[in-house]
């Protein structure tokens, strides 16, 4: 397939002092690993995240909460980086500076090399106390696990929808999207905050900003190079085209 990367976004990756990149469950596809909101295949096609991604749920059902996040936790550890993930791994080598904020919960950009990884929705391979939100290493067993410290269930590490982002996690995300140069957004349909907020930061502070997404996104009409592919096709081309 042949992917032409537009001459103006190679020039001003490679005039960059920071290039910030945010991705969703979309870079993690080619992997096998499903989004969230595609019509068929999606998990919130075939789930109500209401009923599996909020405290109130876990609250209501831990066990089946626990459950599924178990079933998501063996999938994702049978899955395996792909080239869109060594694509950008190989970026934070050739750029003098790169901030990877991930949306994905699912560990693959760290598997594929990648250092210095914000993982703005949490790792689904750490757990969290319920009650006092300390985190813990995950526990493999199918039964919900007890927090050592105070007795209270264990919860799995992700931030679940009506919870807010981890301080730190947030605070870089916002530096680093007003900071940098240029900010592609991959792989994410840009519906969820605060993550999606962290394009319009990029923008006002006039970064150039690219969109990488086979399904152009509501705004796509706003950045500045939307890149009509998958990441695992067009981001070796791009790391290729940086030469
Ligand atoms: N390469 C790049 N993008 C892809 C690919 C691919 N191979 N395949 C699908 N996509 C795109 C889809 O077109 C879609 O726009 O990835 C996007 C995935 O969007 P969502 O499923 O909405 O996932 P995401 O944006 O990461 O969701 C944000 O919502 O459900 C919560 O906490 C969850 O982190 C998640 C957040």
């Amino acid at each position: 397939m042949n992917i032409d990367i537009p001459e103006q976004l190679i020039a001003a990756l490679r005039d960059a002092r920071h290039v910030c990149i945010l991705t969703g469950a979309g870079v993690s596809a080619e992997s096998g690993v499903p989004t969230f909101r595609e019509a068929q295949d999606g998990l919130w096609a075939k789930y109500r995240a209401e009923d599996l991604a909020t405290p109130e749920a876990f609250l209501a059902d831990p066990a089946l909460i626990w459950r599924w996040y178990r079933w998501r936790r063996d999938m994702v550890s049978d899955a395996e980086p792909n080239p869109g993930h060594y694509a950008i791994a190989r970026l934070e080598e050739i750029l003098p500076r790169v901030t990877l904020v991930t949306q994905n919960v699912d560990d693959l950009h760290r598997r594929a090399g990648s250092k210095d990884i914000i993982e703005f929705h949490g790792n689904i391979f750490e757990d969290r106390c319920f009650a006092e939100g300390t985190l813990h290493v995950g526990d493999d067993s199918l039964d919900v696990p007890i927090c050592p410290d105070c007795g209270a269930n264990l919860r799995p590490g992700v931030v679940w929808f009506g919870e807010a982002i981890p301080e730190e996690a947030l605070t870089r995300s916002c530096k680093a999207a007003a900071d940098c140069d240029v900010f592609l957004s991959v792989g994410t349909s840009s519906l969820v905050y605060p993550a999606a907020g962290l394009t319009d930061l990029a923008r006002e502070n006039d970064a150039v900003i690219a969109e990488i997404n086979p399904n152009a996104t509501a705004h796509a009409a706003s950045f500045d190079f939307a890149l009509a592919g998958n990441s695992g096709e067009v981001l070796p081309e791009l790391v290729k085209s940086l030469g």
